[in-house]
């Protein structure tokens, strides 16, 4: 697996007219750079998530993490360089691409239940409403909340809104996740259910997904390459492969020699930065 990882490289899939899934199906920034009124917020940022990887980015506060996710999901254009998501220029949102965002209490809409959130999805993509009814239900069932399906959102905790949004953003069916810091506001415990909830259900369905966080640790759990941003302006400081097995466990991938080598190395290279 990892082999095949470090093999991938599509710079030209685009070029041979690739559009099915397969080895292009992956994110790809080339030498990426913008201004945003005036000033240099990215600046060279260059890095591939392989078909099926999970990659974090980390970095401080406005190294230019949501933006990196804004430019991936098609949301903003860079000024410089090249964007590619499933071996294909990003020009625009793609219902391929469905991002979770931190702030999941605007997320979600407060009029519909649980079972109507995840319906949402279905109904713009004009699925029956036969065909959604057995869908929304597993969906629900997959993120843990099949007894909760006709609560509203202000019912719910914040770690039950999270599983939603993330059940609906699922609905789609998208083979890119990008998720900006979505578990920043649960407690530690939460947290790491929804960790592992979700690289259960990235490796099931074979997505891609592109993770931003503040926290090393979580970076280092859930990812397969992590991206450590510098700011001002935000550019990659240092990519690590995280060569821990998988599945990954809240106890032995924590206490793994491997995690604490990385760990180290990618703290005091934030910590250079921060001083
Ligand atoms: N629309 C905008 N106009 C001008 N500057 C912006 C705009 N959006 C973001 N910025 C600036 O771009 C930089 C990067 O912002 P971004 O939101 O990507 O950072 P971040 O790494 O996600 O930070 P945080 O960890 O606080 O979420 C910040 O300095 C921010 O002030
Ligand atoms: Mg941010």
């Amino acid at each position: 697996m990892a082999a095949e990882r470090e093999g991938w490289r599509a710079p030209n899939a685009a070029a041979s007219g690739a559009s099915a899934p397969g080895p292009a199906a992956a994110i790809e920034f080339r030498n990426v750079g913008l201004a945003l009124g005036g000033r240099p917020i990215l600046d060279d940022v260059s890095f591939t998530i392989g078909p099926g990887e999970f990659g974090c980015i980390i970095g401080a506060s406005g190294s230019g993490k949501t933006t990196i996710l804004r430019v991936a999901g098609g949301f903003l254009p860079p000024a410089g360089g090249t964007v590619q998501v499933g071996g294909k220029p990003v020009r625009g949102p793609s219902r391929d691409v469905a991002i979770v965002f931190q702030d999941y209490g605007r997320a979600l809409l407060p009029w519909r239940d649980a079972y109507g959130n995840v319906s949402l999805a279905l109904e713009a993509a004009g699925v029956p409403r036969r065909a959604r009814r057995q869908r929304i239900e597993s969906l629900l069932a997959a993120v843990g909340l099949k007894d909760h399906v006709r609560k509203f959102p202000a019912q719910l905790s914040g770690g039950m809104q999270q599983r939603l949004q993330i059940a609906r953003c699922l609905a789609q069916e998208p083979r890119f996740l990008l998720m900006d810091e979505p578990f920043g506001a649960l407690d530690a415990l939460t947290r790491q259910a929804l960790q592992d909830e979700i690289l259960r259900l990235a490796a099931g369905r074979g997505m891609t997904v592109l993770f931003v966080t503040h926290d090393l640790e979580e970076a280092l759990y859930l990812g397969d390459r992590v991206i450590a941003l510098e700011t001002d302006p935000g550019r990659v400081g240092r990519i690590v492969e995280v060569a821990l097995p998988r599945p990954r466990d809240q106890l032995t991938t924590r206490e793994h020699p491997e995690f604490l080598r990385l760990r180290r190395e990618l703290f005091v290279l934030m910590r250079q930065h921060a001083g």
